[in-house]
């Protein structure tokens, strides 16, 4: 579904990616991990269009980005920033925005802004002011948006920041659903490496260069995770608590 080869981004003189290349399958869910300022929300920008290559190519279906976004087939949750609590805006409205690029009757795009807040478990509060709800609601409300025009491509940059550990269950959980009822191809940016090995077909691991490019299981074993954040982060993972590492009957290392 989308090829990106050879992918260079220099921004102020300053080289953000340097010659990545990897490819997403359709219906795959992919998890792009990596330190901070590794260059990851960067890459997705590239996928949605906003950011432009230095070099190299990105094809989405055989389009670019540009083209393919604006035929409306992709749903995007932005890293989140703090909203500001006294947005006059409300959950209904915030919805009802990711309905903008499709030319539905004005009734037809209200059922279905109810019928994605039913989903995400956020309908009785329809009518509340987008601000004022917890960063897990708020999330919720956004995931709602980003999959309204029930897009075939699913960009999540760390849709789980703020969310309580339940909650970030439940998430994945609906992450999974929404993959397996609808189909849709999911890129997720995420530090959350302890909660996503169950779920996640490819691990692209990104600092700069492509440092990582396979399965989970070998992201964990191999010395991929040295490489990407430096050895103290082995440490933690393979601590005798880590659920991942049961989960994969991976040894757990004493150190
Ligand atoms: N518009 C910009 N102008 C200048 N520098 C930028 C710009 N966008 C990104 N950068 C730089 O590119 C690098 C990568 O940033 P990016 O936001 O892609 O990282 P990230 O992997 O998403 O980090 P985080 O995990 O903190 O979200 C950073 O050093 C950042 O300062
Ligand atoms: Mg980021």
């Amino acid at each position: 579904m989308i090829k990106i080869e050879n992918l260079y981004v220099e921004i102020n003189g300053n080289l953000i990616l340097e010659d990545v290349s990897f490819e997403v399958k359709k219906g795959e869910i992919v998890a792009v991990v990596g330190p901070n300022g590794g260059g990851k929300t960067t890459l997705v920008k590239v996928i949605l269009g906003f950011v432009q290559p230095t070099k190299g190519k990105v094809l989405i279906e055989g389009k670019n980005p540009k083209d393919y976004v604006k035929s409306g087939k992709v749903g995007y949750l932005p890293q989140k920033s703090s909203y500001d609590r006294d947005f006059p805006v409300s959950v209904f409205d915030v919805v009802m925005f990711g309905l903008i690029n499709t030319s539905l009757p004005y009734k037809e795009k209200e059922k279905k802004v109810l019928e994605y807040l039913n989903y995400v478990g956020m309908q009785q509060y329809k009518d509340y002011s987008f601000g004022k709800l917890s960063g897990g609601q708020q999330q919720r409300v956004m995931i709602a948006r980003a999959i309204i025009s029930q897009p075939e491509l699913l960009i999540l940059d760390e849709p789980s920041t703020g969310i309580d550990v339940v909650a970030q269950e439940n998430f994945y959980e609906f992450i999974k659903k929404i993959n397996k009822e609808k189909g849709i191809t999911v890129i997720m940016v995420t530090h959350d490496i302890g909660a996503i090995g169950s779920f996640v077909n490819k691990v692209v691991g990104l600092n700069r260069r492509l440092h990582y490019l396979g399965d989970f299981k070998e992201f964990l074993q191999k010395e991929a995770l040295d490489k990407l954040y430096g050895s103290e982060v082995k440490l933690l993972i393979h601590s005798p608590e880590c659920f991942t590492c049961q989960h994969f009957n991976i040894e757990v290392k004493k150190h």
